[in-house]
C-alpha cells in the first residue's frame, strides 16, 4: 500500500474534490474557534489541513493532540480556500484538505528550536541537532542547489569526454600545505596511512596511464586551523588534462562556471575572464585573489615622497622599500577611526598608516607639515583626490606594503560600502605566481601552490641561482574576492622535478623515499599535462550568497573541528590501541 498520493508541495486547485493522503510533520498549528489548521511540512513545502468539529469529531479530539514535529498521515479531500484566505506565495495555497482520517506515525519532544527560516539559534546548536536543522526551508535549497551544481559538473565534464576516476582514502602524504591527518596501520604496526589533502599525485598518475582527461568530486582532508571559508574536509572539483596549455584548461573551466552560473543563478557572463598577472593583482590591489567589484585601487608613490622630511619614509625606501596608497571620497574618518584603522595595518605587519586629509588649505595631518605643498600638489594630482577625500599611504618592503595596504582596502570596501551591485559575480584568472616564496619562520623556501607545479620556460635557468624570481605556470581563479580555485601545468620531466625538489631543500633521498614512485613514472612516458581544482564547497557558498561554507555542507565541523552531532572526535577504547599498538601519552 503506498503510504502517499501526493508530496506536501505540489497540490493546486487542479486537483480540488480528489481524495489524497499527505505525509509529513506538523508545522504550524492555528485554532480558530473550533476549527483546527495545521500545516503539514515535508521536503517539498506545506499544505494547509483543516480538521472541522462537526464533521470529524474523533479526528478533531486527535488533531487537538498534534504538536510541532509529529509525524503524520493524513487522508481527505481537496477544496478551494475560502476567497480570502488564499495564499498567492506558495505553490498549495488556493487550496486546503478537509481531513477525514489522522493517523500519527510518531510523536514528537518538543524540539530545542523552531523550524523556522530565521532562527537565531546558536551555530552549536544547529549542528547538534542537525536533522532538525535540515527540515528549515533555506537549508534544503541549499542542498538542492548544491544537487543542481553536482549534477551539472558530471554532465559538463561527461560531455567533454572527461572520465570520473575515484582515487584512495588510505594514501601516502600528498602535500598541499597543510597538515595531514594519519590512520594507523593494523596489519604494519607503527605504518600510517595519510589521508589525502588532495588527489594531486594520483591525478598525475592517472595521466601517466593515458586517461587523457579526468575530473572527480574529491574529497581533501587537511589538518589545518579553520575558517569560515575552510573545513578539515572539503570537496573539490578536480580536473587533470593531457597535452594541454594553461589556456586550455582555463577554457574548459571558463566553460564550466559560465554554464553553471547560468543554470543556478541565471546571470550570463563573458568570457574570456579577465586576467592579472600576480605582480600587478598585488600592486593594484594588495591581494592575490583581490574583489573587482569595487576599484579603490593603490598606487605607488615612492617618487613622491622618497625625499620626504619624514625620515620613516626616506628610512625605507633607502632599505629598498616603496610608498603606496590609496584614496577615499565622501567619508569623514574621527580621529578614534583612524587610530583603529592604524591598528588594523599593523595587524598584516605595515609598521604604520600615514593619512592626509585634502582640504581647500592644504592637508590636515599629524605629519603634514613634513610635506612641502609642491608634494602635497603631486599626492593630490596623482590620486585624483579632491577636497574633502582622504589619502592613506604605507611605507614598508614591497610585500608588506602591498599585503597591508590590501586589506586595508578590502576593509574599506565593506565599511564603506563600495561594492558595485551591478557587479553580483566577478571572477578572474590570477597568472604568473612565483613558483616559491620565502619562509620567514622556518628560514626555508616553500612552494607556492605545491611543489609538481612547473616553472615557466623562460625563466628555468634562474631555479638554483634566484628561485624566488622564477615563476610558475600556476593559474587561480577568484570569485568576489575568494580564492575559488587553483592550478597549473606540472612537471612531467624528472629531471626538472628533481630541481624543484632541491630548491625547496629536499634532498634527492628524501625525494626518492616520499615520492620515488612518482619520479619512476615521470621516467615512464610521462606526457605534458596539466589541470585545476576549484572549492565545491566555496563555490555553492558564493553562489547561495552565504559567508560561510559550513551553511552548504550537511554535516560541517565546528571552528574546533569537532562534529556536535556525533561528537566526534571521541576517545577509543584499549582495546582498539592495542590491537594498533599504539599507546596515548599526555
Ligand atoms: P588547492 O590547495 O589550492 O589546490 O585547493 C583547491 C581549492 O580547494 C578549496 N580548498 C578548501 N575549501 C574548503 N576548506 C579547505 N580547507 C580548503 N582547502 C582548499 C579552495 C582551493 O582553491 N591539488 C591542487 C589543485 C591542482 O593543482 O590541480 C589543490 O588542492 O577553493
Ligand atoms: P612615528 O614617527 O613612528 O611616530 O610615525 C609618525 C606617523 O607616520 C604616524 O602617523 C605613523 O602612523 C606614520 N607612520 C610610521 N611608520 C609608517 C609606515 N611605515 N608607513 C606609513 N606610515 C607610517
Amino acid at each position: 500500500m503506498m503510504l502517499r498520493t501526493h508530496t506536501c508541495g505540489e497540490l493546486t486547485a487542479r486537483q480540488i474534490k480528489s481524495q489524497v493522503t499527505l505525509c509529513g510533520w506538523v508545522d504550524a498549528r492555528r485554532d480558530h474557534g473550533n476549527v483546527i489548521f495545521i500545516d503539514v511540512r515535508d521536503r517539498w513545502g506545506k499544505t494547509q489541513l483543516v480538521f472541522h468539529p462537526e464533521s470529524a469529531r474523533e479526528i478533531h479530539q486527535s488533531a487537538e493532540k498534534l504538536r510541532p514535529e509529529y509525524v503524520i498521515r493524513v487522508h481527505g479531500i481537496v477544496r478551494e480556500r475560502p476567497a480570502g484566505t488564499q495564499n498567492k506565495k506558495i505553490t498549495t495555497g488556493e487550496i486546503e484538505i478537509h481531513v477525514e482520517q489522522l493517523e500519527i506515525l510518531n510523536p514528537s519532544e518538543v524540539p530545542p528550536f523552531e523550524i523556522l527560516d530565521d532562527t537565531a539559534v546558536s551555530e552549536e546548536l544547529r549542528l547538534k541537532y542537525r536533522y532538525l536543522d535540515l527540515r528549515r526551508p533555506t537549508m534544503i535549497n541549499r542542498l538542492k542547489m548544491r544537487h543542481q551544481i553536482t549534477k551539472i559538473v558530471r554532465d559538463y565534464f561527461d560531455e567533454n569526454n572527461f572520465l570520473e576516476v575515484e582515487t584512495p582514502m588510505l594514501t601516502r602524504s600528498t602535500p598541499e600545505g597543510a597538515r595531514d591527518f594519519l590512520v594507523p596501520s593494523r596489519l604494519d604496526p607503527g605504518s600510517f596511512y595519510a589521508l589525502p589533502q588532495s588527489p594531486q599525485l594520483f591525478k598525475q598518475i592517472l595521466m601517466i596511464s593515458g586517461l587523457d582527461r579526468y575530473f572527480q568530486l574529491a574529497r581533501c582532508l587537511r589538518d589545518e586551523d579553520l575558517r569560515a571559508d575552510r573545513q578539515p574536509e572539503h570537496t573539490q572539483i578536480d580536473v587533470e588534462m593531457s597535452f594541454v596549455s594553461e589556456d586550455d584548461v582555463m577554457q574548459v573551466i571558463e566553460g564550466l562556471l559560465v554554464r553553471l552560473i547560468q543554470e543556478v543563478r541565471g546571470i550570463q557572463l563573458k568570457t574570456p575572464f579577465r586576467r592579472l598577472r600576480y605582480q600587478e593583482a598585488m600592486d593594484r590591489f594588495g591581494s592575490d585573489k583581490p574583489d573587482l567589484r569595487f576599484s579603490l585601487e593603490m598606487i605607488d608613490v615612492t617618487s613622491v615622497l622618497k625625499d620626504s622630511e619624514l625620515k620613516v619614509f626616506q628610512g625605507i625606501v633607502k632599505q629598498g622599500g616603496v610608498i603606496k596608497g590609496l584614496t577615499t571620497s565622501d567619508r569623514n574618518f574621527s580621529r578614534g577611526e583612524l587610530d583603529e584603522l592604524t591598528t588594523f595595518v599593523q595587524g598584516f605587519g605595515a609598521k604604520g598608516l600615514a593619512w592626509f586629509k585634502v582640504t581647500p588649505d592644504g592637508f590636515e595631518s599629524p605629519i603634514a607639515k613634513f610635506v612641502t605643498p609642491e608634494q602635497q600638489q603631486e599626492l593630490k594630482s596623482t590620486f585624483g583626490a579632491k577636497s574633502g577625500d582622504m589619502i592613506f599611504l604605507v611605507a614598508d618592503q614591497w610585500l608588506t606594503t602591498c599585503l597591508a595596504l590590501g586589506a586595508l582596502r578590502s576593509h574599506l570596501g565593506k565599511v564603506l560600502g563600495l561594492l558595485d551591485p551591478s557587479k553580483a559575480l566577478s571572477l578572474l584568472w590570477v597568472v604568473d605566481f612565483p613558483l616559491f616564496q620565502w619562509n620567514e619562520e622556518e628560514k626555508k623556501i616553500d612552494a607556492v601552490h605545491h611543489p609538481f607545479t612547473a616553472p615557466q620556460e623562460t625563466d628555468l635557468a634562474a631555479l638554483e641561482k634566484e628561485p624566488t624570481r622564477v615563476r610558475a605556470r600556476a593559474y587561480d581563479i577568484i570569485l568576489n574576492g575568494t580564492e575559488l580555485g587553483g592550478g597549473s601545468i606540472r612537471i612531467h620531466q624528472e629531471s626538472v622535478q628533481k630541481r624543484v625538489f632541491q630548491a625547496l631543500g629536499i634532498s634527492s633521498q628524501e625525494a626518492e623515499e616520499k615520492f620515488g614512485f612518482l619520479l619512476k613514472a615521470l621516467r615512464l612516458g610521462a606526457p605534458p599535462h596539466g589541470g585545476i581544482a576549484l572549492g565545491l564547497d566555496r563555490l555553492c557558498a558564493l553562489l547561495s550568497g552565504t559567508d560561510s561554507i559550513r551553511e552548504v555542507i550537511a554535516f560541517p565541523k565546528t571552528q574546533k573541528g569537532s562534529c556536535p552531532l556525533t561528537e566526534a572526535p571521541s576517545k577509543v577504547s584499549e582495546k582498539q590501541l592495542k590491537e594498533l599498538k599504539l599507546q596515548i601519552k599526555t
